[in-house]
């Protein structure tokens, strides 16, 4: 049956049936630049199986790409690979709808569910026979919730990866290899570093253990964003190399500023940097937000923040971003404090405390001047940026 929305096919006995979010810009607290989908999938077999529902609010558009497969009806089996609201927010209605013979869950899942919709689910053996092919199961605690699992279906080599290897990005192609390569190296990028980087040592025990496993892949099927049918090697050794967090040859400078004295410093310290052959990028809070500063930042060997001291207090918008990037405990980073003030000063101090707590490395200590920066503690600033460039370079 022809509808609006339509399935598309994954391979032989799988289908995508889930939803496009053009729109989405807010993504908790993540900067959604180029939207999202939320990917639903449909496994035709004899018993046949719905992989993880989608967002509420998508749930007409799901079941009417379901209905141009088979009558939703006829639906044996929903599993829950994760149970975020992203992926579970439909499902309540789906379960009513569908009304299926079982729904799966890890034994996370299972209680996440419970609390959040009163869902009862039976936790995933180690594999069921959905008939032709068997759908097997991996607990990968914490990528990204503690419920979160990997499904494979051995029938058609699909590996249904959830959260892992996902991008927010919205679009009318199903394969990534159908995208500009830069835009889903960015998006896969962004995403690791905003959603998954603080559990980087459980994603490399998951990369290590996927060649015992000896999968016959053919795809891999996150839940957000295009599909990977080739070049797996590829997009394996991105997640190896983002979770092993090596120093990168690229600095990022973030401040905010109120009367242009920070930004002054920011500046110098920039030009010291490209002044020693180092790539550096210069953000302004009052224009960027968060998630890009944890992007530059897992990107960066060197990252540098200033602020002025707002009512004895570092200026808020830089409080928000520490927080946020201590969340995501980024390794392996040079740093440096910088920052202005007209008295008291806490601002330079509070960032250091800050990046001390997450264990940067901060051979040089904080500059911070009073009301407007002499030349004397810009070119300190810059000298720091030199001379912390070449530090970088030594340890790559
Ligand atoms: Fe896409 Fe952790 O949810």
């Amino acid at each position: 049956m022809k509808s609006f929305y339509n399935a598309e096919r994954v391979s032989e006995n799988v289908w995508w049936v889930g939803a496009v979010d053009w729109h989405v810009r807010n993504f908790h607290g993540y900067l959604t630049e180029r939207g999202t989908t939320y990917n639903a999938f449909l496994i035709i077999d004899e018993k046949v199986t719905l992989i993880d529902t989608v967002k509420e609010g998508f749930f007409d558009e799901m079941m009417e790409r379901i209905s141009t497969v088979i009558d939703p009806e006829k639906i044996d089996y929903i599993v829950s690979n994760h149970a975020e609201p992203d992926h579970s927010g439909a499902l309540a209605s789906t379960i009513e709808a569908v009304k299926p013979e079982k729904v799966f869950s890890s034994v996370m899942g299972a209680k996440t569910l419970k609390a959040y919709y009163g869902i009862d689910t039976q936790v995933v053996p180690q594999s069921i026979s959905l008939g032709q092919g068997s759908l097997s199961f991996v607990e990968t605690r914490m990528l990204h919730w503690p419920d979160s699992m990997i499904s494979f279906y051995d029938r058609d080599g699909v590996l249904f990866s959830q959260d892992a290897f996902g991008q927010h990005l919205a679009g009318s192609k199903l394969w990534a290899d159908d995208y500009d390569q830069g835009i889903i190296e960015h998006e896969m990028s962004k995403y690791y570093a905003n959603i998954i980087n603080a559990q980087s040592t459980k994603v490399l025990a998951v990369l290590d253990s996927l060649p015992a496993l000896n999968l016959p892949l053919q795809v891999i099927a996150p839940d957000h964003g295009p599909l990977f049918r080739k070049d797996f090697d590829k997009v394996f050794s991105a997640y190896r190399r983002y979770a092993e967090q090596k120093p990168q040859a690229k600095a990022v400078v973030v401040y905010c500023t109120m009367w242009h004295a920070t930004e002054a410093l920011a500046r110098a310290f920039a030009d010291g940097v490209r002044h020693a052959g180092i790539e550096v990028e210069l953000i302004d809070l009052a224009v960027s937000e968060r998630s890009a500063v944890m992007t530059a930042v897992a990107n960066s060997g060197l990252a540098a923040f200033g602020a002025p001291t707002m009512n004895n207090q570092v200026f808020p918008a830089m409080a928000d971003v520490l927080t946020y990037i201590k969340g995501l405990k980024p390794l392996n980073k040079i740093g440096f404090a910088f920052g202005s003030c007209g008295w008291s000063g806490e601002g330079a101090k509070q960032i250091t405390a800050e990046l001390e707590a997450m264990k940067f490395d901060l051979p040089i200590p904080f500059v911070q001047s009073k009301y407007k920066p002499t030349q004397e503690e810009l070119m300190k600033v810059f000298e720091a940026g030199e001379t912390l460039a070449e530090k970088l370079k030594q340890s790559l």
